[in-house]
C-alpha cells in the first residue's frame, strides 16, 4: 500500500484568505492540532514577508516535533537565508523555493527569458541545498506552462539537488484528466539517482482542487499540498479533510492510505473555522453541519433500518458526536471541564475559572448550553484575551422615529478608557461610529452577516463582519459572540478595528 504525505499550507497559502490574519499564538495552537492530525509536512510561513512571518516560523520551529516545518522562499538568496534562519531549531527542517514558469508570469510579472528563469533555478536551488537536506521546487502557474519547459525548469531543480518537486495549478485552471496526465508526464521523464517527492498543490477556482489533487495520486503523487476547510488564496486550496476521507473511503479504488488520524478531523476543522473567522457551509463535505443530517422521508427510514442505506462516512470516524449531552444550570465544574477536555480545549487555570463564570451567566439566560454553545463562549473568550483594546461597554437609545444613539467606551492595553458617543440611521450604525471615533479610523464595513449559534429564542448571536482599511485597502475580520445582537455586533467591530490598529501601530 502506497503512503501518501499530507502537506498542510494553512498558515501560509490559507492566511492568503482575504482578511484571515493569525496572530502567531493562534499559529502555535494550529500547529499543535495539525500534528495531532497526523500532517507529515507544515508551512509555517513565508518568513522573509514580514517579522510577524518570522516569528511565528521560528516559534512553531521551536514547537513542533514531529512533522517537518517548512518555510517558503523566493528565488532569492535573502529569502532563503531568512528561511533559513528561522527554520534553524526545526526537528526536521524543509525550504520551499518557487519560481513562476508560465509564459504569461515570465513575461508580465517577472520580465525574464526562458533563460534566466532556468538560470536562477539552478543558482537558487543549489544555494539552498548547500543550508537544507530537504529542497521542495515549485514551478509557479505550472499548469499553465508549456510541457517541454516545465520539464526543463524541473529538470533543472532535481540537478541542482531538490528532492522534493511540487506542481502548482496556480490559478486553478487545470482538470483531473490533464493534471493526472500531467504527472505522469514528468515522473516519466525526468532523470534522477534519487528518490524525488511528487506533490500537488491545487486551488480551487472550478471547483476541481480536490479531484485534481486525487488525479496527481492516481498518476504518481506521493504528497499532496492543501489546507484545513480548504481556506486560501481566492477560491482556496483542495481541503485536506477531503483528500483523506476519499483516500480512506475509496482505498479499494486508490490503494493509498495516510497517516492521518481521522477522528481528529472535526477538530482540526473547527479550531481552523474558528481562529480564522471563515464559518465552514453546512453543505461542505465531510465537516459541514448537514453532511450527516438526513431530511427527505425515504433517507431518514432507510438510515434507521441501515446506516449503510445513506451514509458512507460515520459521523464518529471524523469525530462528529452526534450524541453529546447538553449541559445546563445545575452542571458543576466538574461535567464542566470533562465537558471541555471531550471537545479537544486545555486550558490554564485562570483561563477555566474565566470560563466557568461565563457558563454560569449563559446558564442563567439559557437552558441548555450545546457544544455549539461552549465552542462559542470559549471562541469570545479567546477573543477578548487576545485583543490590545477591549469594548467595556455599550449603551443604546432606541427611538423608533429619528436617528439612533449610542455610547461605547473601549479601554487599550495602558487601562486607559476613551468614550464617544455618536448618532445613527440604525443602533448598529450609532454604535460602529463611536467605535471609528475611538479608534480614530477610517474604515468601511464590507460585509455583515449574523447567525443563531443553536436554534430557539434563547439562542447565542454570532455576528462576523469584514472591515477594508481604506488607507491600504487590507481587508480585516471579526467576530463577536453573545447573548444580545448589538453586543455581538459590538464586539465582532471591535476584534476587526483591533487588527486595523496592529497593522497600522
Ligand atoms: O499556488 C501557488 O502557486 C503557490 C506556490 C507558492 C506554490 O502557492
Ligand atoms: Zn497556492
Amino acid at each position: 500500500m502506497r503512503k501518501i504525505q499530507f502537506f498542510d499550507t494553512t498558515l501560509r497559502d490559507g492566511e492568503q484568505t482575504p482578511g484571515v490574519n493569525f496572530n502567531t499564538k493562534e499559529k502555535i495552537q494550529i500547529a499543535q492540532q495539525l500534528e495531532k492530525w497526523g500532517i507529515d509536512v507544515i508551512e509555517a510561513g513565508f518568513p522573509i514577508a514580514s517579522d510577524g512571518d518570522f516569528e511565528a516560523v521560528q516559534n512553531i520551529a521551536r514547537n513542533v516535533k514531529k512533522m517537518t516545518v517548512a518555510g517558503l522562499a523566493r528565488c532569492q538568496k535573502k529569502d532563503i537565508d531568512r528561511a533559513y534562519e528561522a527554520l534553524q531549531d526545526a526537528v526536521h527542517p524543509q525550504i520551499h523555493i518557487f519560481l513562476a514558469t508560465s509564459d504569461v508570469h515570465m513575461k508580465y510579472k517577472l520580465k525574464m527569458t526562458e533563460t534566466e528563469v532556468l538560470a536562477s533555478i539552478k543558482e537558487h536551488v543549489s544555494y539552498a541545498r548547500n543550508l537544507f537536506e530537504k529542497v521542495q521546487f515549485s514551478p509557479e502557474d505550472a499548469s499553465r506552462t508549456e510541457k517541454s519547459f516545465l520539464l526543463k525548469a524541473v529538470q533543472t531543480a532535481i540537478d541542482a539537488g531538490a528532492t522534493i518537486i511540487n506542481v502548482p495549478d496556480t490559478v486553478g485552471y487545470s482538470n483531473p484528466t490533464e493534471y493526472g496526465a500531467l504527472f505522469k508526464f514528468l515522473i516519466d521523464n525526468i532523470q534522477s539517482e534519487q528518490e524525488i517527492i511528487f506533490s500537488s498543490h491545487c486551488h480551487d477556482d472550478l471547483g476541481m482542487a480536490t479531484a485534481n489533487a486525487l488525479a496527481a495520486i492516481e498518476n504518481g503523487a506521493n504528497r499532496v499540498e492543501g489546507t484545513v476547510n480548504g481556506i486560501g488564496e481566492r477560491a482556496g486550496n483542495t481541503a485536506l479533510e477531503e483528500v483523506a476521507l476519499a483516500l480512506y473511503i475509496r482505498n479499494d479504488f486508490y490503494q493509498a492510505n495516510s497517516q492521518i488520524e481521522l477522528a481528529e478531523t472535526k477538530r482540526t476543522s473547527d479550531l481552523v473555522a474558528r481562529l480564522s473567522s471563515i464559518p465552514v457551509p453546512k453543505n461542505k463535505a465531510i465537516i459541514g453541519e448537514n453532511a450527516y443530517a438526513h431530511e427527505s422521508g425515504i433517507h431518514q427510514d432507510g438510515v434507521l433500518k441501515n446506516p449503510e442505506t445513506y451514509e458512507i462516512i460515520t459521523p464518529s470516524l471524523v469525530g462528529v458526536n452526534k450524541n453529546s449531552l447538553p449541559l445546563g444550570k445545575l452542571s458543576g465544574r466538574h461535567a464542566f471541564v470533562a465537558k471541555l477536555a471531550e471537545l479537544g480545549y486545555q486550558l490554564s487555570d485562570d483561563e477555566l475559572k474565566t470560563a466557568f463564570a461565563r457558563f454560569k451567566s449563559l446558564a442563567d439566560k439559557k437552558k441548555q448550553i450545546t457544544d455549539d454553545d461552549l465552542i462559542a463562549l470559549l471562541t469570545d473568550q479567546h477573543r477578548e484575551e487576545t485583543e490590545q483594546c477591549k469594548l467595556s461597554s455599550v449603551q443604546v437609545q432606541y427611538s423608533s422615529n429619528g436617528f439612533q444613539g449610542a455610547i461605547v467606551s473601549i479601554t487599550d492595553s495602558n487601562d486607559q478608557t476613551k468614550v464617544a458617543s455618536t448618532i445613527g440611521s440604525g443602533s448598529i450604525q450609532a454604535i460602529y461610529n463611536a467605535i471609528d471615533e475611538i479608534f480614530d479610523q477610517d474604515v468601511s464595513l464590507t460585509e455583515y452577516e449574523i447567525q443563531a449559534i443553536t436554534a430557539g429564542e434563547d439562542a447565542q448571536a454570532e455576528v462576523r463582519v469584514l472591515l477594508t482599511d481604506e488607507k491600504n485597502q487590507q481587508t480585516y475580520r471579526g467576530v463577536g459572540i453573545d447573548f444580545d445582537v448589538l453586543q455581538a455586533s459590538a464586539k465582532a467591530y471591535v476584534a476587526a478595528s483591533n487588527q486595523v490598529f496592529t497593522k497600522n501601530i
